[in-house]
């Protein structure tokens, strides 16, 4: 469903995604890890259309390759962002129609608004100005605005970044929910090697912009190479 091919960014002297291929089969859910600063969020804004890049990605049979983020978007890939992203003088719902307005959905659809805001399991919270929700509410929100748009793709970036064991469960559940219910193919980049290992299918490895190892999350962590480059060090910050 997403492939990419050779994708190359630098930034100045900085190569930040270096000669990555990986493929995305449609139904996945598809983990991308490693170390801070690996170029994981870059890789996220190369598909996005934010930068561009040398090599090439498709989608959906197509070639995105420099196509500028709303035709990306209208192609229906959404994405999340590690620091939760909202309107906050606006309503839960209010943002959530925003981005319906976006994407794929090809505009205003209240009931399919409604809907997501109950796949979220923000109801109680509607007419909520956004600001005021906590962490998991912030979080909710942004999947259930991405989700609104309607995507074939949806791109995660850390969400569970800064929650507690609750928190994650419960994203946790959502995020199986919407590759289960709704059939959305999904990629995750997550710090928690629990998470990955529970949730996804295929895992990449990346570390200064280029591929460890793309495998199955059972041989992925007993990969040498990964042991030697993160995991060690994931492991450490855990306990
Ligand atoms: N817009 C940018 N301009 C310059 N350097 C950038 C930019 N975006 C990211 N980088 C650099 O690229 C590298 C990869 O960053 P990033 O993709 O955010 O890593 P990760 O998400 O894996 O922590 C880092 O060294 C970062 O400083
Ligand atoms: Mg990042």
């Amino acid at each position: 469903m997403l492939k990419a091919f050779n994708v190359t960014k630098r930034f100045g002297a900085l190569t930040a995604v270096d000669e990555l291929s990986f493929e995305v089969q449609k139904g996945q859910i598809f983990g991308i890890a490693g170390p801070n600063g690996a170029g994981k969020s870059t890789v996220y804004n190369l598909i996005t259309g934010f930068y561009s890049y040398e090599g090439k990605i498709e989608f959906d049979g197509r070639d995105i390759t420099g196509k500028p983020p709303y035709r990306i978007a209208k192609a229906g890939i959404a994405r999340t962002f590690q620091i939760p992203q909202t309107f906050p003088s606006l309503s839960v719902q209010k943002s959530i129609s925003v981005g319906c307005r976006f994407g794929a959905a090809g505009g205003l659809d209240p009931t399919h608004v409604e809907e997501m805001i109950r796949f979220v399991d923000l109801e109680k919270e509607r007419f909520q100005n956004t600001a005021l929700l906590n962490l998991l509410g912030k979080k909710k929100l942004m999947i259930g605005a991405a989700l609104a748009t309607k995507p074939k793709i949806l791109m995660l970036d850390e969400p569970m970044a800064g929650c507690n064991p609750m928190e994650i469960k419960s994203l946790m559940d959502l995020i199986g929910r919407i590759n289960r219910d709704l059939g959305i193919t999904i990629i995750i980049i997550e710090h928690f090697m629990k998470v990955l290992t529970e949730l996804t299918e295929i895992l990449l490895i990346i570390e200064s912009g280029r591929m460890i190892c793309c495998d199955e999350p059972v041989k992925v962590v007993n990969d040498p190479r990964v042991i030697e480059s993160y995991l060690g060090d994931v492991n450490a910050e855990s306990k």
